[in-house]
């Protein structure tokens, strides 16, 4: 009934763009999610919301864990490749870390984290898993800058300064 809404109610909330990652048999496999959110930090965990449609959900459930790349502007490109590509040549060779055994890792995201699943839980059409973090690489600060996915597109974010 309210779907028409919801949707652009949504898309009215900026969400940082991530790629979420796991190895399918030793394959790199993913989806692009903006539904990531700190939960916290003892134990350092996060929640991601996953489609159950989505190719890589069971590939999650299967496997136990899942890597978490905050995108940066500079890699845009990663959105493009994995929306036009399925399955393993979602990953460009070059800018990825693939021999880590539990997650792909983005080379030079801002942040990359590699979960193990610690609960996950029925949301609908989703699944919301709880990630146990295990590992946080950081990007040095010329790296540092966000992704965003608002409405029907990527933005950046620019620090707002208030008027004195
Ligand atoms: C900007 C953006 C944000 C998205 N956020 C989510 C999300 O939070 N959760 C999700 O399950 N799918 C999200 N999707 C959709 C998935 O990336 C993906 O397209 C969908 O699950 C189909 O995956 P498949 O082709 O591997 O089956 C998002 C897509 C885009 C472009």
């Amino acid at each position: 009934m309210l779907e028409k809404e919801f949707k652009e109610a949504m898309g009215r909330f900026a969400g940082a763009v991530n790629a979420i990652t796991t190895f399918d048999a030793g394959k790199p496999v993913g989806l692009i999610a903006t539904a990531v959110c700190s939960l916290s930090a003892e134990p350092p965990s996060v929640i991601v919301c996953v489609n159950k449609t989505a190719s890589a959900h069971d590939v999650i459930l299967n496997s136990g864990y899942f890597g978490v790349n905050l995108l940066s502007p500079q890699q845009a490109q990663v959105v493009s490749r994995f929306t036009q590509n399925t399955g393993s040549d979602r990953f460009c060779p070059e800018s990825w870390t693939l021999d880590d055994g539990k997650a792909p890792i983005l080379n030079d995201a801002p942040v990359a984290m590699t979960c193990a699943v610690g609960n996950c839980f029925d949301g609908y059409s989703h699944t919301i898993f709880v990630g146990l973090i295990e590992r946080i690489a950081l990007c040095g600060a010329e790296q540092n800058q966000c992704l965003l996915w608002k409405g029907r597109g990527l933005h950046h974010a620019v620090e707002y300064v208030a008027a004195s």
